[in-house]
């Protein structure tokens, strides 16, 4: 077994106290103290208040409206109590945006007479070679550039493509049916797991679309034979996964955003029929999912506090309410389960902690399997005392620490609409902030665990597992058979895989296999990493059962031998650290990663 990478040294941290100014203050900002005292002192008052967060627009201004059954008898005291806060910190508030809506349709017709923007066709290097006579020997390409009078040769040979992966050129052409033809480079074209290639010719697809503001489409693959009926529906799939996440932009934060042009896409030699078109629908689907939870990780933690998540859930809920229910638990509530380890976390942030629990059951039938998907869902994570500092930290990117449980909601979503049979499937989250105050827990604090576990904490920005713990937990309360925990746990599973490949665990062979499967089908990569025993040593605590963090050495490693502590031994586990693959650096957004993954593994597991 080869050594774990060295991860960066902890991060330490010097704190200076600033003695309190006294401000001189204008009357109205006497009047704005005044009532955020009152509202200070009503969100301080336990149980009496009702408290009520309604989401307005989609992730956006949120009313929280206070009400004291004592106070509102007399209408002085009502006037008071009811108080509409409508602005986030920041005055941020996200705007509408259009998420793509693209018409598949398969097309039987001759390819050469199409009519419209653009002319899509999918090449291999194979595809691109020519005889002496610079023809193509490939008889798509040759009748398309006897057609351009050997415009396709002469402009490929000029620009060098010779359709290698990522490789592209865009022709305008006149006196034909589309205005411009497109050739995308495959490479050495489908290689076993082949959705990734297609899924880049789709981005490709999407991206010349809106340099040149076309409203239609046509792809086509310049080699179809030996494609077997259910290869053309995966092709078509990927391709149309592709087009439609790469028509995507979130500009909800931008003042200004262009209208999507791409309307619909003619898929010519992929299959047609009822089933590509119930294929695409599955593909819609899971991106609307994808799009949700690119859109869960993109918000900032001022906008996206663990409140307005559980509210996102709770939209979930609403939207697919014949197969969805929810369940939010607030502090008191979580006290009640004695989640001291969440609750540990979530203690110095004025954000409350929310438990969301979404239940999903198939609309008809028997359940077979029961499966959770659990994920981490760090709003924003500061590290807490042991702060996080010091250049590459990535303390500005920390709203992404609740990927895990938007990869979470995301499949939840597509779920909703795929609505699989036999599988009853939960959907867990223990949502918080790790802020610092008075309040939050400080190093060598000793939490108890919902399961009776005590956990010394010797650094508190091991805090993912600190949550998870307690919903690890829950999930294994709730009688499943399985579960699947998602988490951006540690900066060394970044250094031993990278930036693209997310780390799995779990001591089932079994289980590793079925979510290996499902995410070669969906594209993503993982790679299973070791739960090496002997490493417990390190996370062995003088006066507790456990420290929250070992050595540098391993950390993903003793991460993950932590999460164990938490979960029944009679339930199949596994553990996916996605620290690396939830953020696209290049792009500087959001991936929706291991939703396609998740999405799979249910429908694998189910009757359907
Ligand atoms: N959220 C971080 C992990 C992380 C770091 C994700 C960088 C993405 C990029 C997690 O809560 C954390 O801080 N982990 C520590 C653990 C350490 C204190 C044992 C880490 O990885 O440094
Ligand atoms: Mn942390
Ligand atoms: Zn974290």
């Amino acid at each position: 077994m080869s050594k774990q990478p060295p991860i960066h040294p902890p991060p330490f941290s010097i704190f200076t106290l600033i003695p309190n100014s006294f401000p001189i203050y204008t009357p109205l900002q006497m009047a704005t103290s005044a009532a955020i005292r009152v509202l200070t002192l009503l969100a301080s008052t336990p149980s009496s208040f009702f408290t009520n967060f309604r989401s307005i627009s989609h992730l956006g201004i949120i009313s929280i409206s206070v009400k004291n059954p004592s106070l509102s008898s007399s209408p002085r005291n009502r006037r008071m109590a009811h108080v509409v806060a409508k602005a986030t910190l920041g005055l941020t508030h996200p705007a509408q945006i259009d998420h793509p809506k693209i018409y598949f349709a398969a097309k039987e017709t001759d390819l050469v007479e199409w009519k419209g923007d653009i002319l899509a066709v999918g090449v291999t290097e194979k595809d691109m070679t020519k005889d002496k006579n610079s023809k193509f020997q490939n008889p798509i390409l040759e009748k398309l550039d006897s057609k351009l009078g050997g415009l396709l040769s002469e402009v490929s040979s000029e620009e060098d493509f010779t359709g290698k992966a990522g490789q592209s050129t865009v022709i305008r052409v006149a006196g034909v049916g589309p205005k411009r033809i497109s050739l995308i480079g495959l490479g050495k074209g489908p290689t076993g797991a082949y959705t990734s290639g297609y899924r880049a010719l789709g981005e490709s697809v999407a991206s010349t679309a809106k340099a040149s503001q076309a409203n239609n489409v046509a792809i086509t693959l310049a080699s179809l034979e030996g494609l077997t009926p259910e290869s053309k529906l995966a092709t078509a799939s990927a391709i149309a996964k592709g087009t439609l996440l790469g028509s995507y932009e979130d500009n909800r934060f931008k003042s200004e955003s262009k209208k999507l042009s791409l309307e619909s896409v003619d898929f010519f030699g992929l299959g047609g029929g009822p089933e590509l078109e119930k294929k695409l629908k599955y593909t819609e689907d899971i991106c609307s999912g994808v799009i949700l939870g690119k859109e869960l990780v993109n918000a900032p933690a001022n906008v996206l506090t663990p409140g307005v998540l559980a509210e996102e859930a709770e939209n979930i809920a609403a939207t697919y309410s014949d197969v969805f229910t929810a369940k939010i638990l607030d502090t008191e509530q979580c006290k009640e389960l004695k989640m001291g380890s969440y609750l540990g976390v979530a203690a110095a942030s004025t954000n409350p902690p929310k438990f969301i629990h979404l239940c999903y059951k198939p609309p008809s039938g028997s359940v077979k399997t029961k499966l959770a998907l659990v994920g981490k869902g760090l709003t924003f994570d500061s590290g807490g005392y042991n702060i996080k500092t010091g250049p590459g930290c990535s303390i500005e990117l920390m709203k992404f620490d609740m990927g895990g449980s938007a990869a979470v909601l995301g499949a939840a979503k597509a779920l909703g609409q795929i609505k699989p049979l036999g599988v009853e499937v939960h959907f867990i989250v223990a949502a918080c902030e790790n802020m610092i105050s008075g309040t939050g827990m400080r190093p060598g604090d000793i939490l108890t665990a919902s399961n009776g576990k005590t956990i010394e904490v010797n650094n508190t920005d091991a805090e993912g597992r600190l949550t998870l713990a307690d919903a690890l937990v829950y999930a294994c309360n709730q009688g499943v058979d399985k579960i699947v925990d998602l988490a951006t746990l540690t900066g060394a599973c970044v250094v031993a895989l990278g930036p693209s490949i997310a780390g799995i665990f779990t001591p089932s062979d079994e289980l590793s296999k079925e979510v290996v499967a499902a995410a070669e089908v969906a594209g993503e990569k993982l790679w299973r990493l070791p739960m090496e025993e002997s490493y417990w040593d390190s996370m062995k605590s003088g006066v507790a059962d456990m420290v929250n963090t070992g050595g540098r050495q391993g950390g993903s490693i003793t991460a993950a031998l932590f999460l164990k502590q938490f979960v029944d031994e009679k339930v199949q586990w596994l553990h996916i650290d996605m620290a690396g693959p939830v953020w696209n650096d290049k792009k500087k957004a959001a991936t929706g990663f291991a939703i396609p993954t998740l999405v799979e593994w249910v429908v694998s597991n189910s009757a359907s």
